[in-house]
């Protein structure tokens, strides 16, 4: 067991760390700024960009951002971030060092803007019928984002930017009324995002818009997130052969399956010294130009996870063979667009292992 525990530990532990840190290990260069630049270099820097000009996250400099935000939807946003859509929630940070962090996004701010709450009185049948004729094309016919985020490659490129998910339950909680309007008021310069003012398009318009996204709180409240149908962390399998067969049959499953085995070595190998690695511990790596386009594109942090690797492991005479499962890991992404592509790759382990342990 303390070998499987190894493994686990391995592949779970090291990449938890570089997800959740939102994938780069950031240097904190400017303690000027103090504790507020801090937070934002280690909490937020790595998507949305040292001086918040945007990556794997939207631009948060933009001066039309700021106008059409309030401090409470800054708040909100990090704290319940945007299941489903990358953007992580920030729960695990205190409420003062929320707040901080909205003071140093603040900073970039020319002029502060100047919302008043009040709820946005409009027809959301009519809205819907003009969100198809203008919105759709980009945030999607239910308002469900654009097909990958911010400003990075996973974007096509006719796209400067992903139009973010509408129909999101932490948008929507994070947004008033008001908040809506003034982002289709505004538009946001320097984005594709638009101001309506400039189409046909009367104020009475912009308010029966805002009440048709409003009312995707329905939906979104039902589409919650679903535990995964397979929650063990690593997917494993005994095999009825030898350590040596069970190799050899791991190789062959992946070549017929067009992969090609990328390189093989000790689970240890560069962990300790040469002589000490336990040569019963195999590690085979594996993939293919699709296998590793398809997900790279879809969301860059994938990186960590290709090519794809499979664990052959004897102790005490039993042989199995194991890999992390990415129906786990795909929780710590929090990317549906990820959703097909991860199925994909458990169906590929699962078959994999079990055509070499039988
Ligand atoms: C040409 C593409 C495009 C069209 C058309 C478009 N948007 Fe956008 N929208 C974007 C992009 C891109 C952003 C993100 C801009 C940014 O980085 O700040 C955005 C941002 C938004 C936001 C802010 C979302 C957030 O997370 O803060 C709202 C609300 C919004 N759009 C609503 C609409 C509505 C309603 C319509 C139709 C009236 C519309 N958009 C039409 C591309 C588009
Ligand atoms: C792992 C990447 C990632 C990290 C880390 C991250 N964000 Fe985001 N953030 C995103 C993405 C992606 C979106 C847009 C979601 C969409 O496209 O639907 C977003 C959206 C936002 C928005 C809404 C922007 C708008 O146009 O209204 C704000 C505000 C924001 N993030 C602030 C932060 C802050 C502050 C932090 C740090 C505490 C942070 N984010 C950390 C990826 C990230």
């Amino acid at each position: 067991m303390a070998t499987y525990g190894k493994f686990v530990f391995l592949s779970l532990a090291l990449v938890g760390a570089l997800i959740l840190s939102g994938c780069a290990p950031v240097a904190v260069k400017n303690m000027e700024g103090g504790e507020a630049a801090r937070l934002y270099a280690l909490n937020c820097a790595a998507c949305h960009g040292a001086a918040g000009d945007g990556g794997i996250g939207v631009p948060l400099a933009l001066q039309d951002f700021q106008s059409s935000v309030t401090d409470d939807y800054l708040f909100r946003t990090i704290r319940l971030g945007r299941p489903g859509r990358v953007m992580p929630n920030f729960s695990n940070l205190r409420d003062e060092e929320v707040q901080s962090i909205v003071r140093f996004i603040r900073g970039w701010a020319i002029n502060p803007p100047n919302i008043v709450d009040k709820p946005v009185q409009g027809d959301p049948l009519h809205g819907k019928a003009l969100f198809g004729a203008y919105c759709a094309e980009c945030h999607g016919a239910g308002g469900e984002g654009g097909a990958g985020t911010g400003v990075t490659f996973s974007r096509p490129r006719d796209q400067p930017i992903m139009a973010p998910g509408l129909n999101n339950i932490g948008y929507l909680a994070a947004a008033s009324d008001q908040v809506i309007k003034a982002t289709l008021m505004h538009g946001r310069d320097g984005t594709p995002m638009r101001s309506f003012r400039r189409f046909r398009v009367s104020e009475q318009d912009i308010d029966d818009i805002v009440s048709y996204v409003r009312s995707f709180e329905l939906q979104a409240a039902r589409r919650q997130a679903l535990p995964p149908r397979d929650a063990r962390p690593a997917l494993v399998f005994q095999s009825p052969h030898d350590f040596a067969k069970t190799v050899h049959k791991l190789k062959q499953a992946m070549v017929a399956r067009n992969f090609l085995v990328i390189r093989e070595g000790t689970l240890e190998s560069g962990l300790v010294n040469r002589s000490r690695e336990n040569q019963r511990q195999w590690v085979i790596y594996f993939g293919n130009l699709e296998f590793i386009d398809k997900p790279l594109r879809t969301d860059p942090r994938f990186g960590l996870f290709l090519p794809g690797r499979v664990t052959v492991v004897e102790q005490d005479g039993v042989v199995r063979v194991m890999a992390a499962n990415p129906l786990v890991i795909n929780a710590l992404f929090n990317n549906d667009g990820l959703a097909a592509v991860i199925e994909e790759l458990y169906q590929t382990y699962m078959n994999v292992l079990r055509e070499a342990a039988t």
